[in-house]
């Protein structure tokens, strides 16, 4: 079985450090003479232009996937994007309108909700895009079309590379759908591109600095309260976070729209409570910041989490992760790293099963 882990202590670790690769596995293939070429969506780019609406329906770490798409697809494609989680998806009587495309996001492509998902948009005639990573899976093999993840064989049952490149392939559809829309210039879109190209090695070197990420997990490995706060594609990381942390430390922790702490949250911070603020989107750093000033006035520990060059973050946080910078909609697979070895290296101090956490299974195979 050690063998199996590469010489890691364990399958999750393993597979964090495998995203450089995977991620850089999923892209590659798609970039042809520097334009991305998708042939499995088998779409045209009459089709493409069609699309009138994108509903996203997957659960768990896939529905957070989804959570980010629905800012990063917009922005890019100008295509409106809805998202739901397959088990309200499938028990709403979801209406689609004409045009709409259906995407199914999964790693095991076995979840049963998900796949209970894609068959009803399928008996309502709606085409439906699968974006999964096991090859011949039952989504894979019931969705019109496939986009494959190249992440390779997952077996923590906390998922990372999955997860990272399902994020790649919103990216590259984004881009793609961008640029054949006109909803983005060639020459926005060889920028997008090469900032894709780039994101491997950043994901490398934020896994370079992994002992201070360790540092702080030992040092909040006791806490009993976690909430992870951001805006925008920060909220949607956020949500990631927070579930990273809560299956594999059991650690009570939550996600906010740092925007909605007022809305009733913030109640519940008082002294000895976590709060980690993702700050990744320049346009809303400062009102994330003035969230982060409040939490702490209430005795909250802050620890924030951003790009290199914002310095400031350090005049409200007790401590600060910097990620690399880069596009700014491509954010979440940089920020995301640091959560994961947190929550890896908490689980570890409190001496916790990593690969395999009470109560969950890697794929939910019944209701
Ligand atoms: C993530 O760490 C979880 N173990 C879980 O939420 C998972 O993402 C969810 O069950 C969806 O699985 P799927 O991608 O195989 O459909």
């Amino acid at each position: 079985k050690s063998a199996e882990k590469g010489g890691f202590e364990h399958f999750m670790l393993k597979e964090i450090y495998e995203q450089p690769k995977a991620v850089a596995d999923t892209i590659h293939p798609r970039i042809k003479d520097g334009k991305i070429v998708i042939e499995e969506l088998g779409l045209s780019d009459e089709d493409i232009r069609k699309i009138s609406r994108i509903q996203m329906v997957a659960c768990g770490s896939a529905y957070h996937v989804c959570a980010a798409a629905k800012y990063v697809l917009e922005k890019l494609s100008g295509i409106p994007v809805d998202i739901d989680l397959a088990s309200e998806f499938r028990y709403r009587n979801p209406i689609l309108s004409e045009h709409t495309l259906v995407v199914i996001v999964s790693q095991s492509g076995e979840t049963a909700d998900s796949l209970a998902a894609l068959r009803e948009s399928k008996k309502r005639g709606f085409p439906v895009l699968g974006i999964v990573n096991v090859v011949g899976s039952s989504i894979a093999r019931e969705a019109d079309s496939v986009f494959y993840t190249w992440a390779g064989p997952e077996i923590s049952v906390a998922t990372t590379k999955a997860y990272s490149t399902q994020l790649a392939a919103i990216y590259l559809i984004g881009i793609l759908f961008g640029e054949v829309r006109e909803c983005i210039s060639r020459e926005e879109a060889d920028h997008y591109i090469q900032e894709l190209l780039k994101l491997p090695e950043k994901i490398q070197r934020i896994l370079d600095e992994k002992e201070r990420i360790q540092w702080l997990a030992n040092k909040f490995s006791h806490t009993k309260d976690v909430f992870f706060i951001g805006r925008g594609l920060d909220y949607a990381i956020s949500m990631e976070g927070s579930l990273k942390l809560k299956e594999i430390s059991y650690i009570h922790s939550e996600a906010y729209a740092a925007g909605e702490l007022k809305h009733g949250t913030i109640s519940l911070v008082e002294n000895g409570v976590l709060v980690v603020g993702v700050a990744t989107q320049q346009e809303l750093f400062e009102k994330e910041i003035s969230n982060l000033v409040e939490v702490k006035s209430r005795g909250a520990s802050v620890l924030g989490l951003t790009s290199y060059g914002s310095y400031s973050m350090e005049d409200t946080a007790d401590f600060t992760i910097y990620v690399p910078r880069t596009e700014s909609c491509f954010a979440t697979s940089l920020a995301v790293i640091p959560l994961q070895l947190l929550a890896y290296y908490i689980s570890v101090a409190r001496g916790l099963d990593v690969d395999k956490p009470r109560n969950l299974a890697k794929s939910v195979t019944v209701e």
